[in-house]
């Protein structure tokens, strides 16, 4: 599987992550047992992959710790994340940290977040919290330091404008996707500047694996004038991208999309099911989506910014 750079992290990532949390959480949410989840998350490694992105509020940092116990370490890039309200407090980060590596059996985290914050808090947390996670940084127990927005509570961005603005983020997880590529402007023309890390989430979700949640998705946008419905045939709306030359699927269509767009660096991907694994893994193989299909894209949502793709 293709590395890349992850911005000035410097790390050596592999394009796809395998993320543990969204709707599957590693099919703890559709009903897998513990072990088919180890197993799924451990294929993935085995296939290649070398990021993993959990979070100590999915419930699959122990399902993460079983899967990697017996690799080398090293080669390993872990992230994951403190949920971050305004309510927290420096201690709790260090006890959350601490509980993170204990679940995960490892003495440090590559990536550490502040979980989906939103702008409100933002302030608070920039002065109270981040000194402590530069702390925890010297102190060897997390390497770069990182934030999340809430996708979609902030479908446009708001806290990522504004946290980059400060020099303190190492790497940002930014929802982006076929239906919302609103952050190609607003986020990516300046993580590139800054060579920030960029993680992407909601490449596929819900909209783009479930027909149902596409069209509801799509409704939305053109009840709120961001979508000229002549511009797709609502009877199969994004079809189109599925042909001899082009995507095999529209989660394909999907990864494909994000994988190859300026600024990205890790896709994650995310399931519980290995037949759906074994697709997404090939997708990563694949070259970008013919010229016409991306363009149509950019220009069919180029006024979206309203829905996170649940
Ligand atoms: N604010 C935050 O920090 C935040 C929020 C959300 C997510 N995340 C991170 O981002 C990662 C990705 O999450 P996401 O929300 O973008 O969800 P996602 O991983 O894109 O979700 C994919 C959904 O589609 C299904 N699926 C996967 N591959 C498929 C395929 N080939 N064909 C059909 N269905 C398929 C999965 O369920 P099956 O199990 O049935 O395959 C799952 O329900 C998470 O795991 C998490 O690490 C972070």
């Amino acid at each position: 599987m293709k590395t890349i750079t992850l911005g000035r992290t410097g790390l050596q990532v592999t394009e796809m992550g395998f993320g543990c949390g969204g709707p599957s959480r590693a099919g703890q949410s559709t009903g897998k047992t513990v072990a088919e989840s180890v197993a799924v998350v451990r294929r993935a490694l085995d296939a290649g992959v070398n990021f993993i992105d959990t979070s100590e509020a999915y419930g699959t940092e122990e399902i993460v710790g079983q899967a990697i116990r017996g690799l080398d370490r090293d080669a390993l890039v872990l992230s994951t994340k403190k949920r971050a309200g305004p309510q927290i407090t420096p201690q709790d980060v260090v006890d959350s940290l601490e509980a993170s590596l204990k679940r995960m059996g490892t003495d440090y985290v590559d990536i550490y977040h502040l979980h989906a914050v939103v702008l409100e808090n933002y302030e608070y947390l920039l002065a109270e919290i981040v000194p402590t996670m530069q702390r925890l940084r010297e102190q060897g127990k997390l390497r770069y330091i990182a934030v999340s927005e809430r996708g979609h509570a902030d479908p446009q961005h708001a806290m990522l404008q504004r946290a980059l603005d400060d020099d303190v983020w190492d790497v940002m997880m930014v929802g982006f996707n076929i239906l919302n590529q609103s952050a190609r402007e607003r986020v990516f023309s300046r993580t590139i500047k800054k060579d920030i890390g960029v993680l992407v989430m909601f490449a596929v979700r819900r909209a783009l694996s479930q027909p149902e949640r596409l069209r509801a998705n799509l409704e939305e946008l053109i009840a709120r004038g961001q979508l000229d419905p002549a511009d797709l045939n609502m009877n199969d709306p994004l079809g189109f991208l599925v042909h001899e030359g082009g995507a095999v699927s529209l989660p394909d269509a999907a990864y494909r999309f994000c994988r190859y767009e300026p600024g990205t660096h890790v896709i994650l991907s995310g399931t519980g099911n290995p037949a759906h694994l074994e697709a997404n893994l090939a997708s990563f193989e694949r070259p970008p989506l013919p010229e016409a299909d991306r363009r149509r894209l950019v220009h069919t949502f180029r006024r979206a910014d309203s829905v996170a793709g649940n």
